[in-house]
């Protein structure tokens, strides 16, 4: 059974607080939200509780999980290799959404880290995951709380959908903050390298440590091998179209309609009428966008259409992280 607790996410209620430790330092799982969006936490130092995360989720072994932190003391149980661009970089964005590839310690299960010598690890800057991590005492281990492959979690909702039955406890803060996840930097490599773009954009990152490579050649995604499968991926096909192209769009959606019923995504306004169409308009701003894309994306797909037609925004800054999740999902 899941038990699902509603916390208050300015002054969570410290009884629910030692409840969800007690279940991670006993090896359950709890999943909670954290800024970007909820994880399905276990004991990162627990082979036995994060194998549970992998089960859960059925999640492939050979992708390795986030590890997440509340203080400097549990940063330097998990991990070394903390050099002085790493250090530049969590004094500027910690408490926050970027994920810093370091050294694992050998104390860390290497199921953590699907076996790789390094270990990926963030400190959530999320009320509730902080005092949860504090509380539990140990880092905890958590990939997004979504069943592999479905779109992330950005509410205690989601979590439920997909994994009712399969974790412990749901620690209920309300909507994520930010709605995509965080970004994944390689600090090891010169320059370091980003080995999932993510609300962290590269623009900041330079200003912080310089040059900075962007993602995408094999061998990166060899080394970041969750990006390699099949991600964020509602039931129905999802169709990328062109920013703007608000007569394309109508068209498009009009083809689809004759053969079924179509969901929309888009800040540019249709003129269609049809029980069919279920259109959600965002704004395009990216922010607006990363906020609600996953929900979005989750509500359509309970109306059961088999074709999602979702509109680009312009590829820059956090839209292009956006976007990169928007080229997956429609892979
Ligand atoms: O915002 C987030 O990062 C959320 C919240 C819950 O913190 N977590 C999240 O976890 O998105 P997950 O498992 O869905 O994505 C983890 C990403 C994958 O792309 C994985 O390949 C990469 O981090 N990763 C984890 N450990 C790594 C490592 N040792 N080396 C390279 N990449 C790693
Ligand atoms: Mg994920």
């Amino acid at each position: 059974m899941t038990q699902v607790l509603e916390l208050d996410p300015e002054s969570p209620q410290q009884d629910a607080i030692k409840h969800a430790a007690s279940i991670i330092r006993d090896g359950g799982l709890v999943a909670f939200p954290t800024e970007t969006v909820y994880g399905l936490g276990a004991d990162a130092m627990n082979e036995n509780a994060v194998r549970k995360i992998f089960e859960a989720k059925g999640r492939p072994s050979d992708n390795p999980c986030i590890v997440h932190v509340a203080s400097r003391g549990m940063l330097d149980r998990a991990s070394t290799g903390i050099n002085s661009r790493a250090e530049l970089l969590i004094k500027e964005f910690w408490p926050g959404p970027l994920t810093l590839v370091l050294d694992r310690k050998p104390e860390v299960p290497s199921l953590v880290s699907a076996g790789l010598p390094t270990i990926a690890v963030r400190m959530p800057n999320n009320r509730i995951a902080l005092e949860l991590i504090q509380a539990a005492g140990v880092p905890i281990a958590a990939p997004s709380a979504n069943s592999s492959g479905r779109p992330s979690p950005t509410t205690a909702a989601h979590v439920l959908d997909d994994l009712a039955g399969r974790v412990d406890l749901i620690l209920n803060g309300g909507d994520t903050k930010i709605g995509i996840e965080s970004t994944v930097l390689d600090i090891k490599g010169d320059p370091p390298v980003i080995l999932r773009p993510g609300w962290i954009t590269e623009e900041r990152l330079r200003s912080v440590i310089g040059e900075v490579g962007a993602s995408a050649s094999e061998e990166d995604l060899r080394r970041s091998p969750g990006t390699r499968h099949r991600h964020y991926s509602p039931l129905a096909r999802v169709i990328l179209v062109e920013d703007g192209q608000t007569q394309q769009i109508e068209k498009l959606c009009v083809e689809y309609l004759n053969r079924g019923s179509v969901g929309y995504i888009g800040h540019s306004r249709l003129s269609i009428n049809s029980e069919s169409f279920y259109p959600i308009y965002l704004e395009a701003a990216a922010d607006k966008y990363a906020h609600s894309i996953y929900w979005a994306l989750r509500e359509i797909d309970r109306k059961g259409p088999e074709i999602i037609i979702v509109e680009s925004i312009n590829d820059e800054g956090v839209g292009a992280s956006v976007m990169d999740r928007l080229r997956r999902a429609a892979s």
